[in-house]
């Protein structure tokens, strides 16, 4: 590569790293995504000179003019996409755009392959390329389902007897079609089996898993696209396309490896899923002890008014209720009467990574008023009320109580420790792990049921009275 576009990518390079490292803040945030999105502008710029080929060469501009209706078309369905897009439905987004990345990857690959065959290359650029075409089909096909499942398409995991057998059958005749593709000069048949395998394979691989689980599987089929992009890099060469792909393939396995870990399940527990069946704690009402006591919302209002430190806790009901800027005027309300107020931030809270950061910067919350989960739980029997919103699994103390129960060992939210336990919620229904939450029956919790956004417009009235 002649030396413009080798410092062009290298600048491209380090503004997807500065980028990447900006996101690490709710202040700097905005700008790490405007570098990392500047970064994929100049990278599409800098390709435009290296295009060639028989079209190009027959057509003069042709191949610059396709890039740029590419380039336009693509802008305009992002920026329709990101703007138009609610913010429940951001996972769903994600796996579109996820699945769009791996398939282009998927294809740029078995172009290359198609056209330079395996026979007549370095071992370990067929070896890239076959392995980006694989991994880039799996990840589209995959991502497709995620997200059909994510808007509900789906209404349960679809298992099969010997659904597990049949997956890794299809994957070893996947791997034994890769070999001969490696040493064949010309194959399209089987290069076009190959990709077909790999597609069937994505669609197998999250059909069986549930609905709810998306969010972790969008993040590692993420993980797959970055890595067929970085070996996409290496089969052309392109040095934008290996340092981005390893950027994206490493955030999104960290990504998933943190989830699964705040949800304490093992990667493997998600993808050849368990959840929900087999070690469904049926525990009801009755086997937990204790009973509901309800509250109204004036009383759950001069209870707060009189409190010096209320810590609230948001959950997927929260985002669900779409009460973020009620909360926010319920905590300036309290603040106003002297009462400290902070929320407490489950890593998995809701149903997608950073989904209550998010939630809450919409409502224009103040940062410094988000503790983590760590930071919160030694003050938690120091708290005079935790206020619960939309929030259940990561509240629920049998993740540390209950042996049988398939969130034990799952870091939560300490909320039954603070003097007093107050949750907004509609029913009993309960929340992603279907199990019946301990501290809704405790002596020092109560339910104020309701959507969440009227019950805390009837305590913010209620406080501004008291
Ligand atoms: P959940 O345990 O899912 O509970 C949400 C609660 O919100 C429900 O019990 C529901 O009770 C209530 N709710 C729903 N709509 C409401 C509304 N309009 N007003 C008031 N309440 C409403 O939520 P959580 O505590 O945030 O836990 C998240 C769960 O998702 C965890 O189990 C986690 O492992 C899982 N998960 C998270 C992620 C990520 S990355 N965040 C990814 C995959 C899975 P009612 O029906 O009674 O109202």
């Amino acid at each position: 590569m002649s030396t413009l576009p080798a410092i062009t990518f290298l600048l491209a390079s380090v503004l997807f790293i500065l980028g990447i490292k900006l996101l690490g803040s709710p202040k700097t945030a905005r700008l790490g995504n405007l570098m990392a999105a500047a970064g994929m502008i100049i990278a599409l710029l800098a390709t435009l000179p290296l295009m060639h080929g028989p079209l190009g060469a027959a057509v003069p501009g042709i191949n610059a003019t396709l890039m740029v209706i590419g380039i336009l078309a693509g802008l305009g369905i992002g920026a329709y996409g990101a703007y138009s897009v609610k913010m429940t439905a951001m996972p769903q987004m994600v796996a579109l755009f996820n699945g769009a990345g791996g398939g282009a990857a998927a294809l740029v690959a078995a172009l290359e392959f198609a056209k330079q065959g395996g026979e007549t290359q370095a071992e370990w650029i067929t070896l890239a390329m076959l392995f980006a075409t694989l991994i880039g089909a799996v990840s589209f096909s995959g991502s497709i389902i995620a997200f059909l499942k994510l808007e509900g398409k789906f209404e349960k995991p679809l298992t099969y007897p010997g659904q597990q057998f049949g997956n890794a059958a299809l994957f070893i005749a996947m791997i034994a079609l890769g070999v001969k593709l490696a040493g064949a000069t010309h194959a399209p048949a089987a290069l076009i089996g190959f990709l077909v395998f790999a597609l069937a394979f994505g669609v197998l691989m999250v059909l069986p898993i549930g609905g709810a689980d998306m969010p972790v599987v969008i993040s590692l089929l993420n993980s797959f696209t970055g890595l067929a992009v970085a070996a996409d890099g290496f089969a052309i060469s392109n040095i934008a396309m290996i340092i981005a792909g390893t950027l994206v393939g490493s955030s999104g396995t960290l990504l998933t490896l943190f989830m699964c870990q705040a949800m304490n399940r093992p990667v493997t527990n998600v993808i050849f899923g368990a959840f929900g069946k087999a070690v469904k704690n049926e525990a009801g009402a009755a086997d937990v002890g204790g009973t509901v006591k309800p509250i109204q919302a004036d009383e759950a209002a001069l209870l707060m008014s009189i409190a010096q430190h209320v810590v609230i806790v948001p959950g997927y009901g929260l985002a669900v209720a779409q009460a973020q800027h009620q909360v926010r005027e319920l905590a300036d309300e309290l603040g106003k009467r002297g009462v400290e107020v902070s929320y407490a931030i489950h890593p998995v809270a809701g149903r997608m990574p950073g989904h209550m950061n998010v939630l809450l910067a919409e409502a224009s919350v103040p940062y410094d008023q988000l503790v983590e989960m760590e930071a919160i739980n030694p003050q938690m029997d120091r708290v005079d009320v935790c206020l619960v919103i939309g929030a259940n699994d990561v509240v629920n103390p049998a993740a540390h109580e209950d042996k049988t129960s398939p969130i034990f060992g799952m870091p939560i939210i300490e909320a039954e420790k603070a003097r007093a336990v107050i949750v907004l919620k509609r029913s009993m229904g309960k929340g992603f792990a279907g199990i019946e939450n301990h501290l809704f029956f405790r002596d020092n919790c109560r339910m104020l049921f309701g959507d969440a956004k009227a019950s805390l417009q009837a305590l913010v009235a209620g406080v501004k009275e008291s």
